[in-house]
């Protein structure tokens, strides 16, 4: 009996060992931002969209990530969910070290949808026992005009669902996405949580200053999303940040994904490769000048290239 279990455990301890990478040689980005509530995010995420494969998290899992951005509306809740309950039992990551942030479907706004749709989310991510974060996705109802008073009443009614959540003890932490100035300054006259971070587009060639003044002055996280703007080439091309990534020997992504996190940015690039998955997260080490900041920040100064989806005519 004895020696069965002593087999066993040896079998897991080299099934760990097989798995996991040497991160002695890799400079992975371990860093944390402490939240207005005094929980803790990992700095990089992996964002999921279009993330549909198990193996795409257990690489994610395997280079180090501990941050996954998902989405009711993404459909792969589920499968995020019964990977990381596998890595919990089959490679010992516990389920604490994990941080799963999930996204209530702008349909879903108003208190009782709220509640129906986090309670979906629970059960999708496979039954884990709280989500770490969930954010309001956007700050109107689809159907609804943008100057409606209809939107303010839904995503304020959605806010109370969410805070009955984390009183209940199922959600951690609570934020936005996509809000601007006004819709902030709204929402923290009616609620009794305030969010934590806000998550929205930013990159080299879009930064929304005022919203990240007004977030920054109220303790409000910044999450950078599309951080990489998909890939498009008018950033990737770019003659300033190919010149800092060559002067640093990196690759343009690492280049960007360096300045964002610099700047105290949550980041959560979205990849499906397995190569681009490992090499975005190794910007440990990775230091970028402040001549070489002030060159990228020239660059969301005037013009800005939006890639996403934008809250601007939003009452
Ligand atoms: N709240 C919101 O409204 C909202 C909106 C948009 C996005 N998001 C979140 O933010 C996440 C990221 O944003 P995003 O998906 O819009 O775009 P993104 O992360 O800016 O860019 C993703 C694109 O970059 C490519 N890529 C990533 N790393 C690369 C590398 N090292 N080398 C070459 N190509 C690379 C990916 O292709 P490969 O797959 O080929 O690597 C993919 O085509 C999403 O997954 C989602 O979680 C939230």
């Amino acid at each position: 009996m004895i020696k069965n279990t002593i087999t066993s455990t040896k079998a897991k301890l080299t099934q760990v060992r097989t798995f996991s990478v040497d991160f002695s040689q890799e400079k992975v980005l371990r860093s944390r931002v402490r939240l207005n509530n005094g929980a803790e995010m990992p700095q990089i995420g992996l964002g999921t969209y279009s993330v549909k494969k198990p193996e795409q998290i257990q690489w994610a899992l395997k280079y180090g990530y501990r941050h996954f951005d998902s989405g009711f509306f993404y459909g792969n809740e589920a499968m995020i969910g019964q990977e990381l309950k596998k890595a919990e039992k089959e490679l010992w990551i516990p389920r604490a070290a994990v941080f799963m942030a999930t996204k209530i479907p702008p349909k879903d706004q108003g208190y009782e949808k709220t509640k129906a749709i986090i309670e979906k989310s629970l059960k999708s991510l496979s039954d884990l026992e709280t989500i770490d974060l969930v954010l309001l996705t956007f700050p109107s109802t689809p159907g609804l005009d943008p100057k409606d008073p209809k939107n303010i009443e839904n995503r304020h009614d959605s806010w109370k669902a969410m805070e009955e959540f984390v009183i209940s003890g199922k959600v951690r932490s609570i934020g936005l996405a996509n809000f601007k100035p006004r819709h902030i300054e709204k929402l923290l006259k009616i609620s009794w949580i305030k969010p934590v971070l806000n998550q929205i587009e930013t990159h080299p060639l879009y930064q929304e200053h005022d919203t990240i003044a007004l977030c920054q002055q109220n303790d409000i996280a910044i999450e950078a999303y599309s951080p990489l703007a998909q890939y498009k080439k008018e950033l990737i091309e770019n003659t300033t940040i190919t010149k800092i990534a060559q002067s640093h020997g990196l690759d343009v992504s690492r280049t960007i994904l360096a300045y964002l996190t610099q700047k105290g940015f949550i980041v959560i690039p979205r990849s499906t490769k397995e190569e681009h998955i490992a090499s975005n997260i190794q910007i440990g080490d990775v230091r970028l000048s402040e001549d070489d900041m002030k060159e990228i920040d020239a660059l969301s100064q005037g013009n800005q290239m939006k890639v996403c989806w934008d809250s601007k005519d939003v009452i």
